[in-house]
């Protein structure tokens, strides 16, 4: 569970400031702070308990990880990653307190439920503007720390809070699936169980092991991912949970063989060493989020990583750099920025996912 080893022999431009842009101590939990306001038109649920992570939360970390080695991908690609891990065995995060106030506010939080672009049909975005619990869960340090400790390098809740508590509900046509084979739009994240898994007719949570290459490929054939490399994780209840480096693992969420509340959370990460690739596809989130805040959310994550990468030039560069070695490394640090700038001005296109 080491970060890639392999980084700090490369020769790119990336290499030589990767020391200086893990900027931020491993112990910090915070990489952009949450706003101390809501959005314009969001009210807080009333009469929630309070998080408390000494009664809410039971953490026990999960027996096994799989890399994405293990999934087929070659060192140069998970070299641009944040982590070698791909995913984890489910793991416990809640208490079965916690789980149950966690169920109560995410049935509360379904009357804001709507289409996420063209693939889940009832999805909460947003709901840590919405949520107190649910809020202070998905930035919970102890949480955070266990995420960290899995993808054995430094993480923080993403610095952009309409991808923490992601919430998704069983659709209201059963043989939907309740999301479409994908790969996520944010680096990493944590899927957990709401509502009680082993309550549920089909809807599991899937995941494909092999690449989003060969999943691409299948799909350009018609072509679903092969039963046999497919797998589906025993949850123990609600409130466990799988890490999953969720922009590289294929994955879905199962229809369901009879009408039945499904209801899952997804909290997202991103790595602390902003030397590595950004790994946010927030391109896909114009048209789906509300532009109260996606677009200052998303400049801020944008400035954030820009500013790890410039800082880390000014804190690393030494005497004799040649002229094309200035461009090379100036247009690394500002390559999040540029492709900001790209994305928004090119404006929405569908989300991606494999199924046609
Ligand atoms: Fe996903």
């Amino acid at each position: 569970m080491s970060p890639d080893p392999t980084a700090a022999t490369s020769t790119t431009a990336a290499t030589s400031t990767t020391a200086a842009t893990s900027t931020t101590s491993t112990t910090s939990t915070t990489a952009v702070a949450f706003p101390s306001r809501q959005p314009p038109g969001y009210e807080w649920l009333p009469d929630e308990p309070r998080f408390d992570p000494r009664i809410h939360l039971q953490i026990e970390p999960p027996t096994s990880v799989t890399s994405l080695r293990e999934f087929g991908y070659p060192a140069d690609q998970i070299e641009q990653t944040a982590t070698d891990v791909a995913v984890s065995a489910p793991f416990r995060i809640m208490s079965d307190e916690g789980a149950a106030v966690l169920l109560e506010s995410c049935r509360r939080l379904r009357g804001f439920a709507r289409r996420a672009g063209n693939r889940i049909e009832h999805t909460v975005r947003g709901g840590c503007y919405r949520s107190r619990f649910l809020r202070d869960l998905c930035l919970s340090a102890d949480v955070t720390r266990i995420m960290s400790e899995i993808y054995g390098t430094a993480v923080a809740p993403h610095t952009m809070p309409v991808h923490l508590g992601h919430l998704n509900y069983e659709p209201t046509d059963v043989h939907e699936a309740v999301d479409k084979w994908h790969h996520d739009t944010i680096p990493l994240d944590f899927v957990m169980m709401v509502s009680d898994p082993n309550q549920l007719p089909g809807g599991q949570f899937q995941y494909f092991v092999g690449t989003k290459g060969e999943v691409a490929e299948l799909a350009a054939r018609g072509e679903r991912p092969p039963t046999d490399r497919v797998v589906a994780p025993h949850f123990p209840g609600p409130g466990s949970a799988i890490a999953l480096h969720g922009n590289m693992v294929v994955h879905r969420g199962a229809p369901l063989t009879e009408q039945a509340e499904r209801i899952t959370m997804v909290n997202a990460y991103v790595a602390l060493d902003r030397s590595r690739a950004d790994q946010s596809r927030s391109r896909d989130l114009m048209g789906v989020d509300d532009e109260s805040h996606l677009y200052t959310e998303w400049t801020r994550h944008t400035a954030w990583r820009g500013a790890g990468r410039l800082t880390g030039l000014v804190e690393s560069l030494d005497f004799g750099l040649t002229r094309e070695q200035a461009i090379e490394h100036l247009e690394w640090a500002i390559d999040d920025v540029q492709s900001a700038l790209d994305d928004l001005r090119a404006g929405p296109r569908e989300a991606e996912h494999y199924e046609r």
